[in-house]
């Protein structure tokens, strides 16, 4: 993986940061990369998840879930990052084996995906860490009720990943149902590589160990200095860039495959740095269509943003047929991708152009090994920005708030939380 910071050192970037001014903030670099490693080291809470790479048991991963090898499909249950690392690494790669998901609670979707899928082949994937997630447990006993009415033996097909205690992980003890443990100290939004994420690509059949040597080699390259690690000269100028005016983060991937990834790192980005009034609103976009939306506003509107271009070096290229149109010509015995390269070359440079800062992230080729790398890559950018910005980067209270007063709501404990919602509605 190589990321390329000249176009926010560019003396035109506004935002930008000089050369200079980026070799002194090497110097905290240093600083967060020694607490870094002692966190890692001492498997604290949070830095534990950048240990996965030597800690993750792939070998039992895939043995757990090696009664599942008949899928046809495999519908995971869970919400925010208890499904957003396993959706990045299943729509990044192809799979004989189907791969869905249910997060949100809406009753129509819900009804929809149920109907359309095949339940009797079907591996129900359940996770949550804390067990109680009231979305990822109501939507799950809606699934498990779903497979009884078609005469399908839920127990028989649902795979359990949660912590040691909770609702989830007695409802698995008392069905016997096969499980595998989330990791201490690995929090949701940093699980991608853990038993996690990892459970539902092990039934897609996808290689772990590839995956995980791609975050090994990421995990190699932390250093004291962001000149000789990708993953920190990334998290060192996005934060350089936001305390310089740039707020916002547009992902801005030139793949597909990786539109789900620019979701997991809103949620990384989001819920780890959004703290203390500090943090980088991240933006998700996709090339080359958002050049036809999104575009115009990154390169003429405010210059509140950064742009971070993802791509892969190498993809397998479709042809464009030659053509009876001269105006077409230009098309004809080119490839797809070779359009889509022209395109993220043009946009990047039109937005340097304009002097809009941007950054350039690219991998060798989206599988196992060029996902391991980006994922690991952007969770170590993500816990050194918060070393520099000084948060607690691995908390959510905010979204525990939220969690709270919507099971008080509906009577599920006594949640002060809840309290505050009645007294609000009570003023309407
Ligand atoms: O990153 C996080 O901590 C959150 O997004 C959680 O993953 C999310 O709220 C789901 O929680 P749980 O895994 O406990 O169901």
């Amino acid at each position: 993986m190589n990321v390329d910071l000249g176009n926010a050192l560019a003396a035109e970037a506004s935002p930008g940061i000089s050369r200079e001014n980026l070799e002194r903030l090497d110097e905290r670099v240093a600083g967060a990369h020694e607490r870094i490693e002692a966190g890692i080291e001492a498997r604290e809470h949070g830095y534990a998840a950048l240990a996965l790479p030597e800690t993750v048991d792939t070998d039992a991963i895939a043995a757990a879930v090696e009664p599942f090898s008949d899928s046809e499909a495999v519908l995971t249950v869970g919400i925010g990052g208890s499904a957003l690392g396993a959706a990045t690494i299943a729509d990044a790669l192809d799979s004989d084996v189907e791969a869905y998901f249910l997060d949100n609670v809406d009753p129509e979707q819900v009804t929809t995906l149920l109907a359309d899928l095949p339940l009797a082949s079907t591996t129900v994937n359940v996770v949550s860490r804390s067990g109680t997630t009231a979305e990822t447990l109501a939507n799950f006993l809606v699934v498990r009720d779903a497979m009884a009415d078609a005469g399908v033996d839920w127990t028989d097909r649902t795979f359990v990943t949660t912590g040691e205690s909770g609702p989830l992980r007695e409802l698995a003890d008392r069905h016997d149902l096969p499980s595998l443990p989330v990791p201490d100290g690995v929090p949701g939004r940093f699980s991608a590589l853990s038993t996690v994420g990892l459970a539902c690509a092990a039934i897609q059949g996808h290689d772990l160990d590839a995956l995980v040597a791609g975050a090994a080699d990421q995990r190699e390259r932390l250093s004291d200095s962001l000149f000789d690690s990708p993953a920190y000269a990334y998290g060192a100028i996005c934060y350089a860039l936001d305390v310089r005016g740039a707020s916002v983060n547009a992902m801005l991937p030139y793949a597909e495959s990786l539109e789900t990834f620019a979701e997991w790192f809103a949620q990384l980005w989001a819920e780890s740095l959004g703290k203390d009034g500090l943090g980088q609103t991240p933006a998700r976009a996709l090339g080359a269509t958002d050049q036809h939306s999104q575009l115009q506003l990154y390169r003429a509107g405010p210059r509140d943003k950064m742009v971070t271009f993802v791509r892969p070096r190498e993809r397998a290229d479709r042809a464009i047929p030659e053509t009876e149109f001269e105006a077409l010509s230009y098309l004809g015995g080119t490839g797809l991708g070779d359009l889509l390269d022209a395109e993220f070359e043009a946009t990047e440079a039109s937005l340097a152009a304009a002097g809009r800062p941007n950054v350039r992230v690219e991998i060798d080729r989206v599988d196992e090994r060029g996902l391991g790398e980006l994922l690991y890559a952007m969770e170590a950018a993500c816990v050194l920005a918060g070393e520099l910005y000084g948060v607690d980067t691995f908390v959510q209270p905010a979204v525990e708030w939220g969690k709270n007063a919507a099971r008080g709501l509906l009577g599920g404990g006594d949640f002060p939380e809840a309290d505050a919602v009645d007294a609000k509605r009570t003023l309407r």
